[in-house]
C-alpha cells in the first residue's frame, strides 16, 4: 500500500518547528522515542510496555486526531496520539504524548494539548481525558498545570495523589485526568 502524504496542520510552532499528522511511516521513529524519551521510566520492562502501547493501528486509524512535530532537519521533536471516544460522544482522549528531552519547558506539550483540546471542541466534545503511571511525577505535574483534575482513586499515595489500583491490570497502577474543554 502506498503511504499517503503527511498533512501539514496550519499554525506557527518557534523555533522552525513543524506540525502535521503522523503517517503509518513514523512508527519506528516514535517506538525508538517511547524507549529513550521516558527517562529510563520502569526500566526495560517500562520502555517495551510504553512500546506495546502505540501499535501501528494509532497512526493508520486515529492520525486526524493526532500530532507530530519535526525540527527543521525532519528529526522528531514531539508528539501526541489521541482519539475521540466512540463509546461517550462528550468525550475525547490523549493516549500519549512527548516531548524530546532537551524540548521541554519551552511550551510544545501546551501546544500541543491546545491544538488537541481545538479539535475536541471542533467535534462537539466538551471533556478530555488521559491517565498517567502514578510513578510519572513530571506528567502529573504538567496535566495539573494544564488544567486536567485528577479523579478519585482506591486509595492515595505518599504525596496524596489518588491512585486507581491495578486499573490497567495487577500492578499496573494508574493516575485518571480529566477537563473540561
Ligand atoms: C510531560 C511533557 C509532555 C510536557 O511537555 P513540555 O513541552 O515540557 O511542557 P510545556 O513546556 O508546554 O509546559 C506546559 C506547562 O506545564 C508546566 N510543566 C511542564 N513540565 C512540568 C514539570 N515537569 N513540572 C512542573 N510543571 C511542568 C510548564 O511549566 C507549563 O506551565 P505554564 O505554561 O503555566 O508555565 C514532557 O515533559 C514529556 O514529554 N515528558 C516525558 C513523557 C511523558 O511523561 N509524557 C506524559 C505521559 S504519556
Amino acid at each position: 500500500m502506498t503511504e499517503p502524504e503527511p498533512a501539514l496542520v496550519p499554525g506557527q510552532l518557534p523555533g522552525g518547528l513543524t506540525l502535521r499528522r503522523p503517517t503509518s511511516a513514523d512508527h519506528p521513529r516514535l517506538q525508538v522515542a517511547l524507549a529513550e524519551w521516558w527517562g529510563g521510566l520502569g526500566g526495560e520492562a517500562g520502555a517495551l510496555q510504553r512500546q506495546l502501547l502505540v501499535p501501528r493501528l494509532f497512526l493508520q486509524h486515529f492520525a486526524d486526531t493526532s500530532f507530530l512535530v519535526e525540527r527543521p532537519d525532519g528529526t522528531l521533536h514531539a508528539f501526541l496520539i489521541g482519539f475521540l471516544s466512540q463509546t461517550d460522544p462528550r468525550t475525547a482522549y490523549i493516549h500519549f504524548v512527548g516531548v524530546c528531552p532537551q524540548g521541554r519547558r519551552d511550551g510544545i506539550g501546551r501546544a500541543l494539548y491546545d491544538r488537541f483540546f481545538a479539535t475536541a471542541r471542533t467535534a462537539g466534545r466538551s471533556q478530555v481525558r488521559c491517565i498517567t503511571s502514578p510513578d510519572n511525577r513530571d506528567s502529573i505535574a504538567y496535566h495539573t498545570r494544564m488544567g486536567f483534575r485528577l479523579e478519585p482513586g482506591d486509595r492515595f499515595d505518599d504525596r496524596g495523589v489518588p491512585v486507581h489500583e491495578d486499573y490497567d491490570g495487577p500492578g499496573l497502577d494508574r493516575v485518571s485526568f480529566v477537563r473540561e474543554v
